[in-house]
């Protein structure tokens, strides 16, 4: 049986769920995992009422976890800076991390790497991205052979929890009050809601697949926050629905990264992921397509991530995990083409439908489907239009100039992801 002692850094959500399934699976682990896991100390700022950790050594000062006879520090504390700082700590102290921040293996992933190899241990992050669903280890170990052409998929549980309500015709503020009190949103949400998150997550993703640094360089991101819950009455009678994609693709000398909403085919694998749950396509060579999905949020899905980590790193004949980077380039995002589905909403009809043509026709996008819907209850008239492909470049000033007209009053639009 391998024997592991950890001190774990931090004492909430995630490091308190992990102290009780520890406890609660402790037989699968020790049979299935064939480990032991001893925690050794807590490094807590202050106590949790929802967790007595019992007789385990607590530490208020996190960074003394590390002074303790342990094998490995598992980082729980979230954020970015004090976390660098910390986990920089342990690997020059020959200790194995396991972290589920996300944060600081994106903002600072490159230099952490170097230094666990510096040292001569290992720094594992499954739980960082989707939870416990899992991704990382898979693409490290399982798909090393084939090479990977495109990853993209739901990252952000909260996300996909608050457009799958939507979908069912919730407003957008109690969906997100709702994955609040659910323990699935950020501390702060506007790093779910505005993209951050999965980008994060994508941003890792690529590092692995495609050797991109990390950090990246900027890339382009959007969040669910702009998306009306009439948008999924018009997606459907099209055949789409909306899911926020997060998409890291190889092209021929760079890589195509981005997270932002897409309407999706609704008979597709990622349509029918609902809830919190995450959902990856990876588009291999040896494997055609492959799909992982489960709960990409919550204490137990982290929890299952960091055990996974830990069981891996107990055995002491796993290779390094390689995280050499080959710091490939990102493609302009204004460069690609896509298709677009528009909301535009109108006051008067009367030669609107010529002069939205006329503008689409300029910039160069031709109009795949246009369609009038039923007035809004202030006699606005909602226009919905699905375009062909045109170069992101042209998107601004095309919506600008769609705004310039005195009849129209809103517009939405939302990118189409090829499937
Ligand atoms: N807030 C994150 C999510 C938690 O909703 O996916 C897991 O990273």
């Amino acid at each position: 049986m391998n024997k592991l002692r950890i001190g774990i850094c931090g004492w909430g959500n995630v490091a308190t769920g992990l102290f009780r399934t520890l406890e609660t699976n402790h037989e699968e682990i020790k049979k299935r995992g064939n480990l032991e896991i001893e925690i050794i100390v807590i490094g807590a700022r202050r106590d949790n009422p929802e967790c007595d950790p019992g007789n385990v050594t607590i530490e208020r000062d996190i960074f003394k976890v590390i002074d303790h006879d342990i094998d490995v520090v598992v980082e729980l504390i979230g954020g970015v800076d004090v976390a660098r700082d910390l986990i920089l700590k342990a690997l020059n102290a020959k200790k194995h991390v396991v972290t589920a921040n996300k944060a600081v293996i994106f903002n600072h992933g490159d230099e952490l790497f170097r230094v666990a190899n510096k040292n001569g241990v290992k720094l594992l992050y499954e739980s960082s991205v989707c939870a416990g669903t899992p991704i990382i280890k898979l693409l490290n170990q399982e798909l090393a052979a084939s090479k990977i052409s495109k990853i993209s998929g739901m990252l952000n549980g909260t996300s996909n929890y608050i457009l799958s309500n939507m979908e069912e015709g919730m407003e957008f503020e109690p969906t997100l009050k709702l994955a609040q009190e659910k323990g699935y949103a950020e501390p702060d949400p506007s790093f779910d809601i505005e993209g951050t998150d999965a980008a994060h997550k994508i941003g890792i993703l690529s590092s692995l697949a495609f050797g991109s640094s990390l950090p990246p360089k900027n890339f382009y991101i959007e969040g669910v926050n702009k998306i009306h819950k009439d948008d999924f009455k018009y997606a459907h009678e099209m055949g789409y629905t909306i899911k926020h994609l997060a998409i890291a693709k190889s092209m021929k000398n760079s890589i195509d990264l981005r997270a932002h909403p897409s309407l999706v085919k609704l008979d597709s694998y990622l349509a029918n992921l609902k809830g919190v749950r995450n959902g990856i396509e990876v588009e291999t060579d040896l494997l055609g397509t492959l799909h992982v999905a489960g709960s990409g949020a919550g204490q137990e899905a982290t929890a299952s991530g960091v055990i996974s980590d830990l069981i891996y790193l107990s055995d002491s004949k796993i290779k390094e995990v390689n995280n050499a980077n080959e710091s490939s380039e990102l493609f302009d995002f204004i460069d690609l083409d896509f298709q677009y589905y528009f909301y535009i909403e109108v006051s008067d009809l009367s030669d609107v439908i010529d002069s939205i043509s006329s503008i689409f026709e300029n910039k160069g996008a031709g109009i795949e489907s246009i369609s009038q819907k039923e007035n809004l209850n202030d006699d606005l008239v909602p226009i919905i239009i699905i375009t062909d492909p045109f170069k992101e470049k042209d998107y601004q000033e095309l919506v600008d100039n769609l705004l310039d007209l005195d009849s129209v009053n809103k517009i939405r639009s939302i990118r189409i992801e090829p499937q």
